[in-house]
């Protein structure tokens, strides 16, 4: 492959000595009678090195290295200095110029020059090539997944990560959201800055904004000396707002400005801060739920949600579990623990509420409790057994017989209660979609307590 080399120098005799001789090495070149012109053609041609004189009427060598890291950090630029004039070629290798050559100039010393710049350009790509691979199988190594259904999870992030967008991931307790954001982080070029969490959920109230954004000392009762908050010490990284969904209403206007201006306003304070930080969110909310009932507002919804990443069950991805165990035995220093057929069915049958951490501390458990190094289906809890064969009966059927219909209603209902009405539960407790139960919900006319006149 040619590359491409840019001539920068107002002495066109020179400009043409440093054509010819690197024409015949050949390069491809191009050249520009001044600064301006210069960093003009660099910008359109892109070119691998640049090669400018200091001394220049109008925009001089300094500032055209200046205008060129500025675009494009990692172009090589060679200046060329009078004989003698050590101390300019000092201070242009100190803002950033790769070397120099002194005028007039030795060919070979040229030629030298310039092909070992070239073939440091090249192993600094080969070298940023190969760390970037290694970052992506790093932030990547602890997601396990063959399934269909996490291929396109894994999609996404890679996709994603390394690039400013708000993500929203959503997912079922367990799934494994946190572990997604932290992913994103580390694949993204902030990896060496901060990746810090806050559970929306978990801090009261009252406390949440100042936690979040910050106050100033005397902002309200207790409030004795300024405090950063989160998204300030999250700066040059990344922000995981755990269970967004769980945010209070009357704080969403003020993250939504935070989003969109990047800069925040801490509490009691009247100066705004800005910010360098990537938030990536998560909820296992029911969130168009939320939505419909005006607990979230949209216009925050879509701003978090610029790239939704959805986390499937586990019970819609069953061809991991077997992956998973073995990857939580392993984890656990227990290579060598297999799983009898019978079991492994027993474990691939079961629905898995709380998904992959529910499947991770059951392995555990096992693994202490085991007598050997196979696990049986006789190890397994009951749960996973079912209820029929636990020897329970589900229903007790009368004589005179029964209308399947009326059996339905009780079972619907029942699953409600259990569930304390909520219908994403209740729907996965009789493992079927969620549609299908408000469809049965309406067909039998069930509506929950507090709505009953
Ligand atoms: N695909 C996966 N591969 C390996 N481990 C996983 C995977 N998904 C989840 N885990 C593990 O399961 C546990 C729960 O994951 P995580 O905390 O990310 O879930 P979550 O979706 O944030 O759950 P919650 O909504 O309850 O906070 C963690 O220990 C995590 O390492
Ligand atoms: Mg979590």
């Amino acid at each position: 492959m040619t590359h491409k080399i840019l001539i920068i120098d107002d002495d066109s005799s020179l400009r043409r000595v440093l054509e010819f001789n690197l024409q015949e090495e050949g390069y491809e070149i191009i050249t520009a009678a001044s600064g301006e012109e210069g960093v003009r053609l660099f910008v359109e041609t892109g070119p691998a090195l640049v090669i400018t004189d200091m001394k220049m009427p109008g925009m001089d060598g300094m500032q055209v290295l200046a205008a060129i890291k500025e675009h494009s950090p990692e172009t090589l630029v060679i200046i060329i200095t009078a004989f003698g004039a050590v101390e300019a070629a000092v201070a242009a290798m100190k803002a950033g110029a790769h070397d120099y050559i002194t005028k007039p100039f030795n060919r070979d010393a040229l030629r030298l020059t310039v092909a070992r710049a070239l073939r440091f350009s090249g192993l600094a790509r080969e070298n940023r090539r190969l760390k970037d691979e290694l970052a992506d199988k790093d932030a990547f190594r602890h997601i396990i997944g063959t399934s269909a259904a996490m291929a396109g999870v894994f999609t996404v992030i890679r996709k994603v990560a390394d690039t400013e967008a708000t993500v929203l991931i959503t997912g079922e307790s367990g799934t494994g959201k946190e572990l997604v954001a932290r992913a994103i982080h580390a694949g993204s070029s902030r990896k060496n800055g901060p990746f810090l969490a806050i559970n929306c959920a978990a801090i009261p109230r009252d406390l949440l904004e100042s936690e979040l954004f910050g106050h100033v000392k005397g902002a309200f009762t207790g409030a004795v000396k300024d405090k950063e908050g989160r998204f300030r010490q999250a700066e040059g990284g990344t922000l995981f707002l755990d269970e967004v969904g769980e945010l209070p209403l009357e704080l969403q206007p003020k993250l939504l400005r935070t989003l969109q201006e990047k800069s925040i306003e801490p509490v009691g304070g009247s100066m705004t801060v800005k910010l360098d930080v990537r938030v990536v969110a998560a909820t296992n909310l029911d969130i168009d739920r939320a939505l419909a009932a005006g607990s979230f507002r949209e216009d925050l919804y879509y701003r978090l949600a610029v790239v939704p990443l959805h986390l499937p069950p586990l019970r819609e991805r069953k061809d991991d579990i077997p992956l998973l165990l073995k990857y939580f035995c392993n984890r656990h220093g227990a290579q060598q623990v297999s799983f009898s057929r019978d079991a492994l069915a027993l474990l691939t049958d079961y629905s898995w509420p709380g998904n992959v951490r529910e499947l991770e501390n059951l392995v555990e458990r096992l693994l202490i409790l085991r007598d050997s190094d196979t696990i049986t289906a006789a190890d397994l809890p009951d749960k996973l057994r079912g209820t029929t064969q636990s020897g329970t009966t589900v229903v007790n059927l009368p004589h005179e017989g029964y209308s399947l219909e009326q059996l339905e209603r009780e079972v619907v209902v029942a699953a409600l209660e259990r569930n304390a009405w909520n219908q994403t539960a209740a729907a996965r407790f009789l493992r079927i979609p969620r549609h299908t139960l408000i469809y049965r919900m309406e067909k039998y006319g069930i509506v929950p307590p507090e709505k009953n006149p």
